[in-house]
C-alpha cells in the first residue's frame, strides 16, 4: 500500500501538465473534499531508499590518521597562497571553504567542485583521474591553470617556513616531521577529510520521517520516479561511478565552449568520450554554476536537461520544482572552527 501513496503524489504533480483533463479512477481514489486537501506526504518502502545511505561520521584512512595536529596544518596549508607558484592562490580561492566550498569564478577550463564532502568521493576530479585526494591535491598543485607547482618547487615553499617546520613535527612525529610530498599531501587529506556537512537527510535515512517536509518528501519521490537514483545514490547522492553526459540524449555543447571529452583523456578509450564522475548532489543548491564546465547556473534548467538527456524524461515545470525542494533537503555545513579564515 505505501507504493500507492508515492504514485498518487505523481499523479497530483503530473496534473499540473494541463492539457486534457485527467482520467478519474472511480474504484481506487478515496472521496476528496471540495475544499482540496493537500496532498499527503509520500511515504517510502525501505527498499526504495536502500540505494542510499547516510554520511558517514568519519571518513579516516588507518595510514592518515586525523589528528588535531595534522588537522590544523592542513588547515594552515589550504589557506596559503605560498604553496603556488606565483604566491598568489591558496586552494581556498578556488574552493572558498568559507562559503560552500566551490568558487563563482571559474579560473581555468574546469569548474572548481565543492571541496565538501569531495574526500569521500570513489574518485577525484570531473575526469575521475585520481583515487585519494592526499595524493591528487599534490598532482593538482602541479597544474598549470591550478597552482604551476611542481614536487620539488612545493616541498621548497613549506620548508622555506620555521612555522612549518615546527607544525610538521608535531603532525608527523612517527616521519621526524619530515617534509615531503607524502606528508603534504597527507596534512590537506586529512583536513579535507574532515569537510563533512551531515544534513536533514541523513536523519530521515537514519529513520526520523519528519526530519523531511511533505513538500520534499514529493520531491523524493519525484527524484525516484525520474530514476534520477541510477547515477545519483549511495552516501553522496553520486559520486560513486562515472557515467556518459548525454547518455539518452546527445548534451549540447555550451556556446563558445571547447569540448572536453572528459574521462577518455585519462583511458584513451572511445567508450570514455564525454563520460565524467557523476557529482554529489549534496549542497549542490549552493554551488552554482553546474557541471564540469560550469556552464549553467540554474538549477532548475540543470534538472531539466539531465532528465531529458540523462534518462530521456521530459519533466513539467511542478516536477522540477519538486526535485529542487528535495535536493534543499540535502544541505548541511561542515563544522565551524574549520571553516573560519586563520
Ligand atoms: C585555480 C583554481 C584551483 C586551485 C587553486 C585549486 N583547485 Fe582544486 N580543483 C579545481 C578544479 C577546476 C578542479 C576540477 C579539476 C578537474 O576535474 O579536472 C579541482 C578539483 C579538486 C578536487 C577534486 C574534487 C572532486 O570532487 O573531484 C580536490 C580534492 C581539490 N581540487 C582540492 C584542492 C586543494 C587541496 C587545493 C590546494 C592544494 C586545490 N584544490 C587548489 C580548481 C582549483
Ligand atoms: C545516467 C546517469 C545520470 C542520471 C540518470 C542523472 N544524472 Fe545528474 N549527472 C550525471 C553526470 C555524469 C553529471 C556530471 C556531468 C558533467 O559535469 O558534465 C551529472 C550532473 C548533475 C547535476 C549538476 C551537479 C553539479 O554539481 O554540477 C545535477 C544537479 C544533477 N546531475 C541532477 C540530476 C537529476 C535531478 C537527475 C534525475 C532527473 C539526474 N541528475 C540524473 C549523471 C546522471
Amino acid at each position: 500500500m505505501r507504493k500507492l501513496a508515492i504514485v498518487g503524489i505523481l499523479a497530483a504533480v503530473a496534473c499540473d501538465k494541463g492539457g486534457g483533463a485527467p482520467t478519474p479512477s472511480t474504484t481506487t481514489a478515496p472521496a476528496v473534499a471540495s475544499s482540496a486537501p493537500a496532498a499527503p506526504a509520500p511515504t517510502f518502502d525501505p527498499g526504495q531508499l536502500a540505494v542510499f545511505a547516510p554520511l558517514p561520521e568519519k571518513i579516516e584512512r588507518p595510514d592518515n590518521l586525523l589528528t588535531p595536529e595534522k588537522v590544523a596544518l592542513g588547515k594552515t596549508l589550504y589557506f596559503d597562497p605560498k604553496l603556488s607558484k606565483g604566491k598568489d592562490v591558496s586552494c581556498n580561492a578556488c574552493h572558498d571553504v568559507t562559503k560552500n566550498g566551490a568558487s563563482e569564478t571559474q579560473r581555468g577550463r574546469r569548474n572548481a567542485p565543492t571541496i565538501f564532502n569531495a574526500a569521500g568521493g570513489f574518485a577525484q576530479g570531473w575526469d575521475a583521474r585520481g583515487t585519494l585526494v592526499e595524493d591528487f591535491v599534490i598532482a593538482h598543485a602541479a597544474e598549470p591553470d591550478v597552482m604551476s607547482q611542481g614536487d620539488k618547487a612545493l616541498v621548497q615553499a613549506v620548508a622555506a617556513s620555521p612555522a612549518y617546520v615546527a607544525a610538521f613535527k608535531k603532525a608527523f612525529p612517527d616521519e621526524k616531521g619530515a617534509i615531503t610530498t607524502d606528508t603534504i599531501g597527507k596534512a590537506l587529506g586529512a583536513y579535507t577529510r574532515k569537510l563533512l556537512t551531515p544534513s536533514r537527510w541523513d536523519k530521515f535515512l537514519a529513520g526520523d520521517a519528519s526530519a523531511l517536509t511533505d513538500a520534499e518528501k514529493a520531491g523524493l519521490a519525484a527524484f525516484l520516479d525520474a530514476n534520477c537514483m541510477t547515477c545519483h545514490a549511495g552516501k553522496y547522492i553520486g559520486a560513486a561511478q562515472t557515467q556518459k553526459l548525454g547518455v539518452a540524449k546527445p548534451w549540447p555543447v555550451a556556446p563558445g565552449r571547447a569540448e572536453d571529452l572528459g574521462r577518455f583523456e585519462v583511458t584513451k578509450q572511445d567508450v570514455d568520450r564525454h563520460v565524467f564522475k557523476v557529482p554529489t548532489l549534496r549542497n549542490v543548491t549552493k554551488t552554482s554554476p553546474y557541471l564540469h564546465d560550469g556552464s549553467m547556473s540554474s538549477l532548475e534548467e540543470n534538472v531539466k536537461l539531465m532528465a531529458r538527456h540523462q534518462v530521456g524524461k521530459e519533466l513539467d515545470d511542478a516536477r522540477v520544482k519538486a526535485i529542487v525542494t528535495f535536493l534543499g533537503a540535502l544541505e548541511g555545513e561542515p563544522p565551524k572552527d574549520l571553516v573560519t579564515k586563520p
